[in-house]
C-alpha cells in the first residue's frame, strides 16, 4: 500500500523550533522526526511513500532523496500554495490508485496498522481513521463512533460543549480512491472540515479504529519535550547512557540515565548531566555545569556553572557561565545568554537574539 505523508503547514505552534527547521525535520532522541516515521512505515511493511509539502523541499528531500538508504521508495509532491491535508493528497492524486494511507507528518506512534488494515478490510470501509484517547480533545478532531466502530460525528477541535469523546483522530487514515473525488482540485480542501463531514452526510462507510498504542503529535515545545523524555524512558531504559560516537567525558563528570549524548561532544569535569536528557553532537558542557531533564540541539555550549533543567535548546546556543535556562523555556538557533542570566517560566527566545549579562532574572 502507499502511503503519503503530509508535511506542510506552517508549524507556528512550534516555534521559536521550526523557525529555521522544517516541523518535521525537528530532531528526536537525535533523529528527525520523519525519520522515526519512515522506519516506521517501514517496519510495518509500506515501502512506496510519498512526501506531501510546499515548503523547505530542500531540506527534507536533501536528507531523505529517494528513500533508498532507508529502504523505502520516497517520491515528492510539491504544492506551490499551502492546499490543506486533502488538497495536498489531491495535488498527488497522479501517484495514487489502490486504496492508500494517509499520515499527518509530525505525530508519532506505533499503532497497529496491519490490525488497522484488517479492520477497514473486514468492514469494507471506504475511509479508516485511527483514533486514540486524549485529555484535552479540544485541540484535535473529536470522533465519535457507533459500538460497531462506524464513525457518527467528526468535529475538528470542537468547543468544550462539543465535546462528547476523548477519542480523536489520530492523523492516520487508509482511504478508498473514491474519496478522491470529494476534494476539488488545486484549492484549499482539508479532510478534517471539509472532506469527513461530507462523506458523512453522504452515508459513506467510514469506521474508527480505537488504538490504545503510544501517540503523540509534536504541535508545541511542550510536547515536543514530553515526546523526548518519553522516549529516553522507552528506548534507552531507565539508567542507560547511550554514546552516539566518540566523546570526551571527564573523569569527574557525572551522567546519569537515560541519556543520549551524539558525536563529539565534550563533558567537563564535576559537570552533572540527569537524565531524561539529549546532547546534540559537537555540544560542549564546561565545568560545574548542570543539564537535567533538557533537550540540546547540535554545537551547544554551556558555559561554566550554568544550569539547564527541562528546557529546550536548537543549534549554536551558547548558555554564559552562571546562567540558569529552567521551567519549559526554548532557545531557538544561534541565542547567547550571556553570563548571570536566568530564565525560567517557559520563556521562548527567537534564534540569533542576545542576551546581555545579568540582564533576566525571571
Ligand atoms: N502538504 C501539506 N499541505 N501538509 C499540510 C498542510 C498543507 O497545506 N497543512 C497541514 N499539513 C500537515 C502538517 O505538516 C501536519 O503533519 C498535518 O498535516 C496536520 O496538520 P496540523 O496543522 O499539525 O494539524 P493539527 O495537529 O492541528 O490537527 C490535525 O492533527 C490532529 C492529530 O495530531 C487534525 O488532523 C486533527 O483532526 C487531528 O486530531
Ligand atoms: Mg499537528
Amino acid at each position: 500500500m502507499k502511503a503519503v505523508i503530509l508535511a506542510g503547514g506552517e508549524a507556528t505552534r512550534l516555534r521559536p523550533l521550526s523557525c529555521n527547521t522544517a516541523k518535521l525535520m525537528v530532531p528526536v532522541l537525535n533523529h528527525p522526526l520523519l525519520e522515526n516515521l519512515i522506519n516506521y512505515l517501514k517496519r510495518n511493511d509500506i515501502t512506496d511513500i510519498i512526501i506531501a509539502l510546499g515548503q523547505q523541499v530542500e531540506q527534507i528531500q536533501g536528507y531523505f532523496g529517494d528513500g533508498s538508504k532507508y529502504g523505502v521508495r520516497i517520491v515528492y509532491s510539491v504544492e506551490h500554495f499551502p492546499m490543506g491535508t486533502a488538497g495536498a493528497v489531491k495535488n498527488a492524486e497522479r501517484l495514487l490508485g489502490e486504496p492508500f494511507m494517509v499520515f499527518n507528518g509530525d505525530i508519532f506512534t506505533d499503532i497497529d496498522l496491519t490490525a488497522m488494515m484488517d479492520l477497514h478490510c473486514q468492514k469494507k470501509a471506504c475511509v479508516s481513521i485511527a483514533l486514540t484517547p486524549v485529555e484535552d480533545p479540544t485541540i484535535y478532531g473529536v470522533v465519535e463512533t457507533d459500538a460497531g466502530n462506524r464513525v457518527k460525528l467528526f468535529v475538528e477541535k470542537p468547543s468544550r460543549d462539543e465535546v462528547t469523546t476523548n477519542m480523536i483522530n489520530a492523523g492516520i487514515y487508509i482511504l478508498e480512491p473514491e474519496i478522491l473525488n470529494y476534494i476539488p482540485p488545486k484549492v484549499f480542501f482539508t479532510f478534517e472540515r471539509n472532506v469527513f463531514p461530507a462523506a458523512l452526510e453522504r452515508g459513506q462507510a467510514i469506521y474508527g479504529y480505537p488504538s490504545e498504542a503510544y501517540w503523540i503529535d509534536i504541535g508545541t515545545p511542550e510536547k515536543y519535550l514530553r515526546l523526548n523524555h518519553d522516549l529516553l524512558q522507552r528506548y534507552v531504559g531507565n539508567k542507560r547512557v547511550k554514546f552516539e560516537g566518540e566523546s570526551a567525558v571527564h573523569p569527574q563528570a557525572q551522567i546519569e540515565g537515560a541519556a543520549i549524548i551524539g558525536d563529539g561532544c565534550f563533558i567537563g569535569k564535576n559537570s552533572i548531566i540527569r537524565g531524561p536528557a539529549v546532547i546534540g553532537s559537537g555540544c560542549q558542557i564546561e565545568e560545574g555545569a548542570i543539564v537535567e531533564g533538557a533537550v540540546l540541539w547540535q554545537n551547544c555550549k554551556v558555559g561554566k556553572g550554568a544550569k539547564l533543567k527541562n528546557c529546550v535548546v536548537a543549534s549554536n546556543c551558547y548558555i554564559g557561565e552562571e546562567s540558569e535556562v529552567l521551567d519549559g523555556c526554548v532557545l531557538g538557533d544561534n541565542v547567547r545568554i550571556e553570563r548571570g542570566n536566568k530564565l525560567s517560566q517557559g520563556i521562548r527566545i527567537w534564534p540569533d537574539k542576545s542576551i546581555e549579562p545579568d540582564a533576566i532574572s525571571f
